[in-house]
């Protein structure tokens, strides 16, 4: 950054903030000449990726600016702003970027004097940052040597709970296949979206789809029962039954908010998980984290245990400290690693636009060498498209042959949304989705 002359990009409302720099134009009010004005018209147009993008391109800061709550020319277009230029900043700071490059303000087209003002103080607010300057065409750092996704984890099956549940698990299993069978032979469900074991072996559980009742022997319900099968509901006509974690449950449930499904198509077998094992033998991480152990919703519960005895608690996530310690060199860190083969993104029930925004001509978001900036890009603008959505089923990290580990920045938007919003997704059918609405009271964090 030029110290002595940040480069700002300011979106402003052409209905009050950009009536104010006029204003202030007029009113011969000075302000720092650093923003480069980018007229929208609303706040609620401002699509995040947009900042990101700004940030990424060299601008120093960003800065936002509409109508005062109530006065928006389109009634309720700043209130869904605010919300998302809340979680923007959440997820920005919990990438490493300095809060104070991203400012949020609303002022009037009478407030031609406090626009200039806010110039003032945003100017000096970036002037102060430290952290976060990437630009996309650059290249910061050379590539670092493939990562491992299985650092750090914790052993979480002694071989004594592992017996014991093993015992379980074949219980559980021999039940689910007479629920399958009896489901296919009466006509309930077209199909039924399960796992078998990959050529007899007991490590490799992979998806299968039955639609006969003599082939439900195939099925297999164990502790590798790893991959999220809800998006394979998509590609089906016909009601289908599904053999459900909570994750797996609380990604349909996401997906029927998401008007992607219809509940009536969808039979679910829940199960209650006590975590999924990888490879190694332990414990995925995502699995660690979760205390999700019993699905939300479901048809048949075929769980180890009644409803009630499952555990349902707070996320170890709980301590805001876990988070707010992660710096901009993690976030570099892992970008190198990444290779941009969107894995991730294939994996993840939550991506199922036709065309995603880094295989969109327009806009071009994308630049033609995949940099770090270009990698940036790519998991933070997913990570802003998965806010509020995200079940954390840990799809995303488990696919990544990189050992690429950006399922934290999620994590901090996840329980920021939380913590704010009251809101989990996949966890209830009736409340509405909390980056789909707003209050009107809504707290406006970190606006000027
Ligand atoms: Fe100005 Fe909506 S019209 S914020």
């Amino acid at each position: 950054m030029d110290n002595s002359s940040p480069k700002i990009v300011a979106f402003l409302c052409t209905w009050c903030s950009y009536a104010g720099a006029d204003l202030a134009g007029t009113g011969r009010n000075q302000y720092p000449p650093n923003i480069r004005v980018i007229r929208v018209p609303c706040s609620g147009r401002i699509n995040p990726m947009y900042i990101i993008k700004a940030l990424l391109e060299g601008a120093d800061g960003v800065m936002v600016s509409g109508c005062h709550p109530g006065d928006c020319h389109y009634l309720v277009g700043n209130y869904f702003a605010r919300r998302r230029f809340v979680v923007l900043k959440r997820l920005l700071t919990a990438a490493g970027f300095d809060a104070d490059r991203v400012n949020f303000t609303w002022v009037s087209a009478s407030e031609g004097a406090r626009f200039a003002d806010v110039v003032k103080e945003v100017t000096e607010k970036v002037l102060g940052c430290q952290t976060g300057n990437v630009r996309q065409g650059t290249v910061l750092c050379p590539a670092s040597p493939v990562g491992s996704t299985t650092e750090n984890r914790p052993l979480s099956y002694t071989s004594g709970k592992r017996d014991e549940l093993y015992e379980q698990y074949l219980e559980v299993e021999d039940h689910l296949i007479s629920i399958c069978r009896k489901l296919l032979e009466d006509g309930t469900v077209n199909s039924v979206i399960g796992y078998q074991q990959e050529g007899g072996d007991m490590s490799l559980c992979v998806p299968c789809i039955i639609d006969s009742p003599e082939d439900v022997e195939k099925l297999v319900w164990y502790n590798r029962c790893v991959p999220n099968l809800s998006s394979y509901l998509l590609q089906r006509q016909g009601k289908t039954a599904i053999v459900a974690k909570p994750c797996d449950t609380r990604a349909i449930l996401s997906l029927i908010k998401e008007n992607q499904l219809k509940r009536e198509d969808v039979y679910i077998i829940g199960h209650t998980c006590y975590g999924m094992v990888g490879n190694d033998g332990n414990m995925l991480q995502a699995c660690s984290d979760c205390t999700v152990r019993v699905p939300p919703i479901y048809d048949t519960f075929d769980g180890i245990g009644r409803k009630t005895d499952a555990i349902q608690g707070d996320r170890p996530l709980d301590n805001p400290d876990n988070l707010l310690n992660e710096t901009f060199e993690r976030f570099v860190n892992e970008m190198n690693k990444c290779i941009l083969c969107y894995s991730c993104r294939q994996s993840c029930y939550g991506c199922y636009c036709k065309t995603c925004f880094m295989d969109r001509g327009e806009p071009d978001w994308q630049t033609a060498s995949p940099d770090i900036g270009a990698k940036m890009l790519y998991h933070l603008g997913r990570t802003t498209h998965l806010s509020g959505r995200c079940v954390e089923c840990g799809a995303c990290e488990n696919a990544c042959a990189s050992g690429v580990n950006i399922r934290y920045l999620i994590q901090a938007v996840t329980k920021f949304i939380k913590d704010t919003y009251d809101y989990e997704a996949g966890m209830d059918l009736e409340k509405e989705p909390a980056m789909l609405t707003y209050k009107v009271d809504d707290e406006e964090i970190g606006f000027l």
